[in-house]
């Protein structure tokens, strides 16, 4: 997982809510972009100046450039534009294409970091961005081309609710959600602990915001979660203790359609009313301007 890129009518006081809540810093900033992280990645989180509030794109980063050139052909082969960002910002051979359903994806490598401290081995809350969920309009055809194309693993699904695929030993990097609407469901920073969630809950109440659901267990992925709102309306996930394929040939996938309990192994399977329906438009108009 590399990054994701939001487009918001407030650049300031998201980047804020993002610095203050989940403890990012910023590497770089003007008045049309502000770029946050984590860890010693120079971004996570793009933060772009905009009508609307809405994803741009969002962003993965290959290994090495032969595996760049690979996915780059690949991708071309299949019958999918591939363009060049005009900026490149902290990373190198950057790429953009939209894949079939209308999501708009960045691939790089070469990411700059900055030398590890002890700030950045051990931040107070966010340690890394881990995955996003997105909802598809033609979910499908999404899927396929993740597996076929660009050789995401399917980790599980549950009919009618979700895909979620894994690119390296996390359960998933994305999750692809069908019906509706092409757009952001939610993205999601690890916290290293069910003791750094309860600091970080403590955290949130402290500035007056509150969880929309959690803190629980998912079934899928057996991670811990929370979720809040943003100041633009978008989903920001904690998790943490999630589920690592170590090995892939032995790995299968749970049934869970036939667990009641799945969305939320502490709460019978409760799920917020309206969650499914939740998140901000895919900005296609805008994902080749910067
Ligand atoms: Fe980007």
């Amino acid at each position: 997982m590399g990054h994701v890129a939001l487009r918001t009518p407030d650049l300031a006081g998201t980047a804020e809510h993002a610095i203050q809540t989940l403890g990012l810093h910023e590497t770089l900033g003007d008045a049309g972009a502000r770029f946050l992280s984590s860890n010693a990645k120079h971004h996570e989180l793009e933060l772009l100046a905009g009508e609307e509030a809405g994803v741009d794109h969002v962003g993965f980063e290959l290994e090495t450039a032969d595996d760049l050139a690979e996915i780059r052909e690949r991708v071309a082969a299949a019958g999918v534009e591939v363009v060049e960002p005009e900026h490149q910002v902290a990373a190198e051979g950057t790429f953009r294409f939209v894949v079939p359903g209308g999501i708009a994806f960045e691939l790089y490598g070469g990411m700059e970091r900055e030398p590890l401290t002890i700030d950045r081995v051990a931040p107070r809350f966010a340690r890394r961005l881990g995955h996003v969920t997105m909802a598809s309009a033609d979910a499908p055809a999404t899927v396929a081309f993740l597996r076929d194309v660009l050789g995401f693993r399917l980790s599980d699904h549950v009919p009618g609710l979700s895909w979620w695929l894994r690119c390296d030993e996390d359960h998933h990097a994305i999750a692809i959600m069908p019906g509706g609407t092409t757009r952001l469901h939610h993205y999601a920073f690890e916290l290293d602990s069910f003791a750094t969630m309860g600091k970080y809950a403590d955290h949130v109440a402290s500035t007056g915001q509150h969880f929309i659901w959690g803190p629980g267990r998912h079934g899928p992925g057996f991670n811990l979660f929370t979720y809040l709102f943003d100041p633009n309306g978008v989903v920001v996930e904690t998790y943490a203790d999630m589920l690592k394929v170590i090995d892939d040939a032995a790995y299968e996938m749970v049934d869970w359609a036939q667990h009641p309990r799945a969305a939320n192994l502490w709460d019978h399977g409760r799920v917020p009313d309206g969650w499914l329906e939740l998140g901000v438009p895919s900005l296609l108009a805008t994902h080749a301007a910067r």
